[in-house]
C-alpha cells in the first residue's frame, strides 16, 4: 500500500469544487422558497422612531415586512462570550433600540431576492440618534477576572521592575492594530425549512453543532428537530463559527410566512451582522542583560469589545509563553466602544500580539547590537516560562536555522541602510511564529466493505482547508485503500460529535477519531476472522493481531489485508466508531463541547506545552523617493508535527503568510469617526494582496515527531502560517530606513 500520510495527495473534492458541483449550503432550494433581505440602520446609537413599512408591502413580489413590532415568534440566544452559542449578547430586533451602524431593523421576505433588496431599500425609517464611538478608549480601558492565577488575564511571576533595572537595555514600545473583517469568499447566507416542528437549516459554519445546540435551545425544541447542513463552506475564518442575527431572524421570518426562506446577506451587511477583528494595542516593556537574555518581560495588551460583551482572545497567554524570562508580568486589558460584538479572525489574538512582541524584540536586538535571531537563540526555552513544563516539541531555533538558509540571512549588510538596489533601499526583517495546539473531544464513524471501500461520518467540517482530504487520507492509510476509495461526509450535525473547525483544532482532534475508528475497525474485523475456522488469521488470539498499513498481521508472520478477511466475514462490512478526548481534557470541556461549545484541551496540560513553531523572514524594499513598499521575497520554514498532507499544509502555510503580507501593507477596516461606521465596508473596497504583491514565497516544512499531543502527533496549521509575517514585514522597513513603523497596516506616509 501506498503510503497517504506525509504526501502530497489532491484534494479529494478538487473536481467537485471547480466544476461547480459542489454544493454550498445556499445552493440547496427546498420547493416554495422564497427569498429574504435585511434592512439595516444607518445610524450607531439611538432608538428608532418610527417606521414606515407601506411603500415596501406595496411592492410588487413582496410578501412580507417584518420590524420589531410585527415579527412573531423571533427566539435570540446568548453570546458566546456570555457563554452561548451566539455571536453577541445584544440582538437586533428585540425592541427600538440601536446599538451599531449596520444594525438589522426589519426583514422583508419576497417572491424573488431582488424584490425583497428593493423592498428593504423602500422601508422608510426615523430615528432618534444618539451620539457614538467607534475607537475604543485605551484609557477606560479595564481587566477582566483579574487575579494572580495563570490561567487569569493578569500574570506576575518574579519582579517586573527589578528585572528592568537589572537590564543592560530596554525596550518600551506600543504597536497598534486596526479593526479588520474576514471578508470570506462565500457569503454569508441561510436557508430555513419549517415542516411542523422540524426545522431544517442550511448555512455555511463552522460549528453545525453549535448552530444546531443554539437553535434547538431558542425554539425548545430536540435537537432530533433541528437538522443543520452545511456541507462545503467558501471560507469562515472564525466569522461563521456562531449563530448569528441573519440566521434566527430567517428562522422566524420562514415560520411566519409559511415557506422556507433563503437570505443571502449582501457584502456590506457582512461588515455587521457578524463578527470581525477588534482594534487592539500592543504595549511592551523588554529587559535584556548584555547578553540578550531578558530580564523582564511585560506585555498589556489592550483590546476593543462591544458595549454589551466582553470579547477577550487572551494574546498574552501566548507572548508570555514564549521566551524564558524570570520576571514575567501581563495584563489583558478591554476598552469598550459602540460596534457588533467582535470575535475571531485567523490566529484571533496571535497575528496582533505577534506583529507587537515581535517587533519589539526586534528593537531589542537593535539596541543590543545583535543579530535578531541569535537573540532568539539566547532567549529559547524548552519549558514553558510560566507553567515550568516541557514543550512537548519545540523546533522554534531549527525553524530559524532553516529559513535563515533558505533565505541568506547571514549575507544581509548589518547597519540601517546598508542595502541598496537602486533607487530602493533594502532591508531583511524576521519573526518568529506560533501557534497553540488546541484539542476538542471528537467522535467519526467509519463503515468499511469488503469491497474495499469506506466511508467516514462526522460532524466535522471543510472551510476550504482541505479536511474532507486529510480524514480520507488517514482512513485509506490506515485501512489499506486508496484514497478514492474513502467517502468522507461531513458538515451534518446529527453526525457523530465534532468541534468547532476553529482555533486550529480540526485535524488534530477529529483525525485522531478517524484514526482511532479504524483502529477499531481492524479490532473488529481481528476478532471475526480469528474466530473463524479457516483463514491466515484463523485461531489466533485477536489481542495479538496488529494492524499495519491496511494488513492484519499475527504474532508468528500471519498477515491478510484487511479488505481480504473482512470480505471473510458473513456479513462483509463492519462499522466501528473512534472517539478521541486528549487525556487533559475537563469534564467541563467535554460537557461545553455536546451542544457546540468550545471545548479545548491545551496548549498547557499540567504535564506539557503544546505549541507548534516557525520563523519567517522578509526582504523589504522601500523607494527612496516614494516611500512605496514590496516585499520581493517572504520565506518562512514551520514545524507542526507530523504533516498529513504536504500540498494543503504547504496552501494553509502560504494562504497565512500572503494574509500576514496583507495585515502588514494593506488590511484595514476604515471608519467613520463622527458616524461611527465601517466606511470601506465591502471586499471590493477592502484592501488585500493581489497576485503582483506577492513575489517570491517559499515555505519549508520541517519534520518533526511529538507523540505526546494525540496519536497522530499533528500540530494545528490552519493559523501559524500568519503569524509573525507583520512582524517580520516591519522588521525590514527598519533594516531598510531605519524608521520603526508600530502600527498596521503600514503605508508610504509612515515613512517620512
Ligand atoms: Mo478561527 S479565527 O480559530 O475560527
Amino acid at each position: 500500500m501506498a503510503q497517504t500520510i506525509n504526501t502530497e495527495v489532491t484534494r479529494v473534492d478538487a473536481r467537485r469544487k471547480v466544476t461547480g458541483t459542489a454544493s454550498y449550503a445556499a445552493d440547496s432550494i427546498p420547493a416554495g422558497m422564497l427569498h429574504g433581505a435585511l434592512a439595516c440602520t444607518a445610524v450607531a446609537m439611538g432608538r428608532i422612531a418610527g417606521i414606515d413599512t407601506a411603500r415596501a408591502e406595496a411592492e410588487p413580489g413582496v410578501v412580507a415586512v417584518f420590524t420589531h413590532e410585527t415579527l412573531p415568534d423571533y427566539k435570540t440566544v446568548k453570546g458566546f462570550y456570555a457563554g452561548g452559542p451566539g455571536s453577541a449578547s445584544f440582538w437586533p430586533m428585540e425592541g427600538t433600540e440601536i446599538r451599531y451602524a449596520g444594525q438589522p431593523f426589519a426583514y422583508v421576505v419576497a417572491e424573488t431576492a431582488a424584490a425583497a433588496r428593493r423592498g428593504a431599500d423602500l422601508i422608510a425609517v426615523r430615528y432618534e440618534e444618539d451620539a457614538a464611538q467607534i475607537h475604543m478608549d485605551p484609557g477606560e480601558s479595564f481587566i477582566i477576572g483579574a487575579g494572580e492565577d495563570s490561567e487569569g488575564m493578569t500574570l506576575t511571576k518574579g519582579d517586573i521592575e527589578a528585572g528592568l533595572g537589572a537590564a543592560a537595555q530596554t525596550v518600551e514600545a506600543t504597536y497598534r492594530t486596526p479593526f479588520q473583517h474576514h471578508n470570506p469568499m462565500e457569503m454569508f447566507a441561510a436557508t430555513a425549512e419549517w415542516r411542523g416542528e422540524q426545522l431544517t437549516v442550511w448555512m455555511p459554519s463552522q460549528s453545525v453543532r453549535t448552530l444546531r445546540g443554539g437553535i434547538a435551545k431558542a425554539y425548545g425544541l430536540p435537537e432530533t428537530s433541528v437538522r443543520v447542513l452545511s456541507p462545503f463552506v467558501g471560507g469562515a475564518f472564525g466569522s461563521k463559527a456562531g449563530v448569528t442575527p441573519y440566521a434566527m431572524l430567517t428562522i422566524a421570518a420562514a415560520r411566519a410566512v409559511g415557506a422556507p426562506v433563503r437570505l443571502i446577506v449582501t457584502r456590506p451587511q457582512m461588515y455587521t451582522v457578524a463578527t470581525f477583528r477588534p482594534e487592539t494595542e500592543q504595549k511592551f516593556r523588554l529587559g535584556a542583560d548584555a547578553d540578550g537574555k531578558l530580564t523582564a518581560f511585560e506585555h498589556v495588551e489592550i483590546a476593543q469589545t462591544s458595549r454589551f460583551d466582553d470579547v477577550v482572545n487572551p494574546g498574552t497567554h501566548m507572548t508570555r509563553s514564549m521566551y524564558a524570562c524570570p520576571n514575567i508580568h501581563t495584563e489583558q486589558r478591554l476598552a469598550r466602544s459602540d460596534t457588533n460584538s467582535g470575535g475571531f479572525m485567523r490566529a484571533p489574538n496571535e497575528m496582533q500580539t505577534f506583529f507587537g512582541l515581535e517587533s519589539a524584540m526586534d528593537e531589542l536586538a537593535w539596541k543590543l547590537g545583535m543579530d535578531p535571531v541569535e537573540l532568539r537563540r539566547v532567549n529559547d526555552t524548552n519549558r514553558h516560562p510560566v507553567k515550568d513544563v516541557p514543550f512537548s516539541s519545540r523546533s522554534l531555533m531549527e525553524s530559524y536555522d532553516a529559513v535563515s538558509r533558505s533565505f541568506g540571512w547571514a549575507d544581509r549588510g548589518r547597519e540601517v541602510g546598508s542595502m541598496t538596489d537602486g533607487d530602493w533601499l533594502v532591508g531583511y526583517g524576521c519573526a518568529t511564529a506560533t501557534y497553540p495546539t488546541n484539542m476538542s473531544p471528537s467522535s467519526a464513524r467509519v463503515r468499511m466493505q469488503g469491497s474495499g471501500h469506506a466511508y467516514v461520518e462526522l460532524a466535522a467540517h471543510d472551510v476550504g482547508t482541505g479536511s474532507y482530504t486529510i480524514f480520507a487520507q488517514i482512513a485509506a492509510a490506515q485501512l489499506g485503500l486508496p484514497v478514492e476509495a474513502v467517502d468522507v461526509v461531513m458538515g451534518e450535525a446529527d453526525l457523530p460529535l465534532a468541534p468547532i473547525a476553529g482555533g486550529s483544532t480540526t485535524a488534530a482532534s477529529s483525525g485522531s477519531a478517524v484514526h482511532i475508528a479504524c483502529t477499531n475497525i481492524a479490532r473488529g474485523v481481528a476478532e471475526k476472522v480469528a474466530a473463524q475456522k479457516d483463514g491466515p488469521l484463523a485461531g489466533l488470539d485477536p489481542a495479538q493481531i496488529t494492524l499495519e498499513n491496511g494488513v492484519l498481521k499475527g504474532p508468528g508472520g500471519e498477515s491478510q489485508s484487511l479488505a481480504e478477511a473482512l470480505a471473510s466475514t458473513p456479513m462483509g462490512e463492519i462499522e466501528a466508531e473512534g472517539q478521541y478526548r486528549h487525556p487533559a481534557l475537563t469534564d467541563k470541556a467535554l460537557r461545553m463541547t455536546y451542544h457546540g461549545g468550545y471545548g479545548v484541551a491545551g496548549p498547557v496540560t499540567p504535564e506539557m506545552a503544546m505549541f507548534a513553531f516557525g520563523a519567517q523572514m522578509a526582504e523589504v524594499h522601500v523607494h527612496r523617493y516614494t516611500h512605496e513598499i514590496r516585499v520581493p521575497r517572504l520565506h518562512g520554514a514551520f514545524a507542526a508535527g507530523t504533516w498529513l498532507n504536504r500540498k494543503t499544509a504547504h496552501s494553509q502555510l502560504m494562504g497565512g503568510m500572503v494574509w500576514g503580507l496583507g495585515s502588514a501593507l494593506h488590511e484595514i477596516t476604515e471608519v467613520d469617526t463622527p458616524r461611527a461606521r465601517f466606511l470601506n465596508a465591502n471586499i471590493a473596497e477592502y484592501l488585500i494582496p493581489v497576485n503582483a504583491d506577492v513575489r517570491e514565497l517559499r515555505v519549508e516544512m520541517l519534520e518533526e515527531r511529538d507523540d505526546y499531543v494525540n496519536p497522530l502527533g499533528v500540530k494545528g496549521i490552519g493559523e501559524l502560517g500568519i503569524v509573525g509575517t507583520a512582524a517580520a514585514v516591519g522588521n525590514a522597513v527598519y533594516h531598510a530606513t531605519g524608521k520603526r513603523l508600530t502600527a498596521i497596516p503600514m503605508r508610504i506616509s509612515d515613512i517620512v
